[in-house]
Order: C-alpha cells, then sequence, then structure tokens
C-alpha cells in the first residue's frame, strides 16, 4: 500500500485556490492514500467566528465532491481537514473520502487555543474507518498530545493513524506521532502545514516536519520545517497487527487496566 502526506502552505480563504493545489500536486504521484493537513481548504487563522462560519461546508459538500472526483480519477483514498458546517454549530473536521465519495468524517475532539471560539469540540468519539480491508483512524493536530485518543483508535484495530495537523508548538507534534507510532504498533501520517499566516492583526508560524513513521518508531519520510513537501512511501499495513515487541511482551496484552485511574 502506499501511503503519503502532502506539505503545503494552504492561503488563507482561496478554497477554490486551494483544492486545485492539492489536486495538480496529486497528479504527480502514485497513492492509495494521502493525507493533507488540517483545515487545508480553508485555512487556520480566523479574526473571528464570522470569517469560519463564511468557510465552514457541511459533508457532504463541496470541497468534498471536489475531491471524490480527484479520488476517483486518481483511484485513491483522500483525507483532509475542513471547517465542517452541521445545522447551527461548526467542527474542525478530516473526511475521509475514496473514488465511491465520502466513507466517514471526524471532528477534533481536543480544540487548540483560539479554536474554542470557533469551533464546537467533536461529539462524536473516534470512528474506524476501513479501506482496502486496511483499518485507517483520523486525529487532528492537537489530539496528538492526549495519548487516550490514539490509543482508542489502536485498541478497535487501527493501523494506519492520520493526522492532518497545523502544528505551532516547537516539535512537540513531530515527538508525539512517532512515541503513538511506537507505543501503539501501527503506522502514522503526519500531514503538518508550512509557512506563515500574517492577517494583519494576528500571525502565526507553523512548524511543518510532516512524517510518517513505521510501527517500530522507523521514519519512512520526513518533510522539512519550511518547504512544501509530497511524499509517498510503500508499507505493509499487516506490520502494524502484531503487538508483540520481544518473546514475552504483548504491547496490548500487557496493558494494567486494572492500575490505571483514567
Ligand atoms: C493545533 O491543534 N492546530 C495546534
Amino acid at each position: 500500500m502506499r501511503i503519503g502526506f502532502y506539505q503545503f502552505s494552504p492561503e488563507f480563504g482561496a478554497i477554490d485556490k486551494n483544492l486545485n493545489k492539492m489536486a495538480s500536486t496529486l497528479l504527480t504521484t502514485e497513492a492509495d492514500l494521502i493525507v493533507f493537513p488540517e483545515l487545508a481548504n480553508s485555512g487556520y487563522l480566523f479574526l473571528n467566528s464570522a470569517e469560519a462560519e463564511s468557510l465552514a461546508e457541511p459533508i457532504p459538500g463541496p470541497s468534498t465532491e471536489f475531491l471524490t472526483k480527484l479520488a476517483v480519477e486518481r483511484g485513491c483514498h483522500i483525507v483532509m481537514g475542513m471547517p465542517e458546517k452541521s445545522g447551527q454549530k461548526r467542527f474542525n473536521s478530516a473526511v475521509l473520502i475514496g473514488p465511491q465519495g465520502v466513507v466517514g468524517s471526524y471532528r477534533k475532539a481536543h480544540l487548540f487555543d483560539e479554536e474554542k471560539l470557533h469551533f464546537q469540540p467533536g461529539d462524536r468519539g473516534f470512528p474506524v474507518f476501513e479501506i482496502h480491508g486496511v483499518k485507517i483512524g483520523i486525529l487532528i493536530c492537537f489530539d496528538h498530545i492526549f495519548p487516550e485518543s490514539a490509543r482508542t483508535l489502536a485498541l478497535q484495530g487501527v493501523q494506519i493513524l492520520c493526522y492532518p495537523s497545523n502544528l505551532v508548538l516547537p516539535t512537540y507534534g513531530q515527538l508525539t506521532t512517532r512515541v503513538r507510532a511506537i507505543e501503539n504498533h501501527l503506522f502514522t501520517i503526519l500531514a503538518n502545514r508550512c509557512g506563515t499566516d500574517d492577517r494583519g492583526s494576528k500571525q502565526l508560524s507553523y512548524t511543518g516536519g510532516s512524517q510518517i513513521v513505521a510501527p517500530d518508531g522507523l521514519v519512512l519520510a520526513s518533510a522539512p520545517e519550511e518547504r512544501e513537501q509530497l511524499s509517498v512511501v510503500e508499507i505493509d499495513p499487516s506490520q502494524a497487527c502484531g503487538k508483540g515487541v520481544s518473546l514475552r511482551n504483548d504491547l496490548f496484552a500487557d496493558r494494567r487496566p486494572d492500575l490505571y485511574k483514567l
């Protein structure tokens, strides 16, 4: 299975431009699963909730229809972060889309900083999706720092954990997504954005450093901090099935929930 990420710098508010950029990049590669960053169609740095409202879309909606056509054309599956409008509510969501359309979506559970002003926290838990018989999970950016999120997905058999992100804190997410791969013995794909947002009264710099990590912690692909990069690697998802790390240790069977206070 060929899995990858596209690290780039979405332009704030330019949904058509950002979608077309993702589409033209995808034309240059063959992949079964590609992950784009958090809020990749809309951009991240909202000045107010009215901006978030004007850029949010239902799922399915115009952006997912665009990506479905792309998935048909490329014969691939796509994970992309996007602001979701659902009735009176907005969520910081990510969709999984294949040639058949929307496979499912995830609503970010752990909102970061000003996201709390513009979005509701996720209300649907941590769903598991399946493509080509491989179990896929999605977490979004700051979710990375809560090990319970990844563990919840791993205990449901997830083999590939996708992290569409807009990381701003130094190195945390690059470290934790490597640790989440090791402690759960699964593949992680961190698709972070790069670049700087300057919205006049607000600025943010993003940390890039997207990566694909194998269940043994080996970094299979990585991007620099500041540049756009598309990376695709070939993996065997069955490597994420067994959880044994020594003759007498299994990462899941050795857990001691009787001792944990969660
Ligand atoms: C983040 O959760 N976008 C830092």
